[in-house]
């Protein structure tokens, strides 16, 4: 277990700053089961199909739809990924050049990097995850989606969490956050609080993507996850 967690936060880039300064959680981790390997076990994304018909006309929805200028270029439309039972929702901000070619996202180099975020907080995607993005279509040159895209995108996500109703929403950067909560929105003002999206609580945190670029900051996405799993283990009680 212990060897499990060293080679997560290994791949990280993190492990010995990570337990120096939060040796509790570190500790307190040993004891969770940690998941490595979880891309091996990615669920397919035809399982929204299993949902019933309000996922299949959201599918279908997305996968035709042409409401903003990103539906030139894509491949494909990324509805998302996970059970849809979930009680954690990571929302991240668009598709990449590997997303919009396998139809799922999160699955490029960002992907690995939230992946092992999951894995350190003893998740695992598609078990109890649900992941979506607030653009449902690439970007090209992977720029950042426009406020009239999002807008555009939002109807979308605001479906799927109503129908995946989950206890705790984890925005992942500032498009997803300030998509969320309809305002400005800084990471570094906003992380380590619990704020709402109609009544379910959201936590906000960096990036992965900016956490490859920025090493020093993984040490505050640490506490994030504990944070947040702290958060979610208050939502179920204790
Ligand atoms: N970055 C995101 O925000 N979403 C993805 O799906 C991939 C990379
Ligand atoms: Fe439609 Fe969203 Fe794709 Fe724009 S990004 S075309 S709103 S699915």
């Amino acid at each position: 277990m212990s060897a499990d967690r060293d080679l997560i936060l290994h791949e990280m880039g993190l492990g010995p700053l990570w337990r120096l300064r939060v040796p509790q959680d570190a500790a307190e981790l040993a004891s969770s089961p940690i998941v490595a390997g979880a891309a091996d076990a990615l669920p397919s994304t035809t399982r929204v199909a299993d949902a019933g018909a309000d996922w299949e006309s959201l599918a279908a929805s997305v996968r035709d739809c042409r409401k903003c200028g990103l539906c030139v270029a894509r491949k494909q439309a990324v509805l998302g990924v996970g059970d849809i039972k979930a009680d954690w929702l990571f929302v991240g901000e668009g598709p990449g050049a590997e997303e919009d070619q396998r139809g799922e996202p999160f699955v490029g180099q960002a992907g690995k990097l939230l992946d092992n975020m999951l894995a350190a907080i003893g998740l695992r995607r598609g078990n109890d995850v649900y992941i979506a993005n607030a653009v449902k279509c690439r970007p090209p040159e992977n720029r950042t989606p426009d406020a009239e895209e999002m807008a555009a995108c939002r109807s979308f996500l605001e479906r799927q969490i109503a129908l995946i109703r989950p206890k705790l929403i984890v925005a992942l950067g500032r498009p997803a956050a300030q998509t969320l909560l309809e305002s400005e929105v800084k990471i570094a003002a906003a992380r380590g609080r619990v704020h709402a999206y109609q009544g379910i609580p959201l936590v906000v945190t960096y990036h992965p993507a900016y956490l490859l670029r920025n090493l020093p900051d993984k040490a505050k996405a640490w506490e994030d996850l504990c944070h947040m799993r702290r958060v979610m283990r208050e939502l179920k009680g204790g």
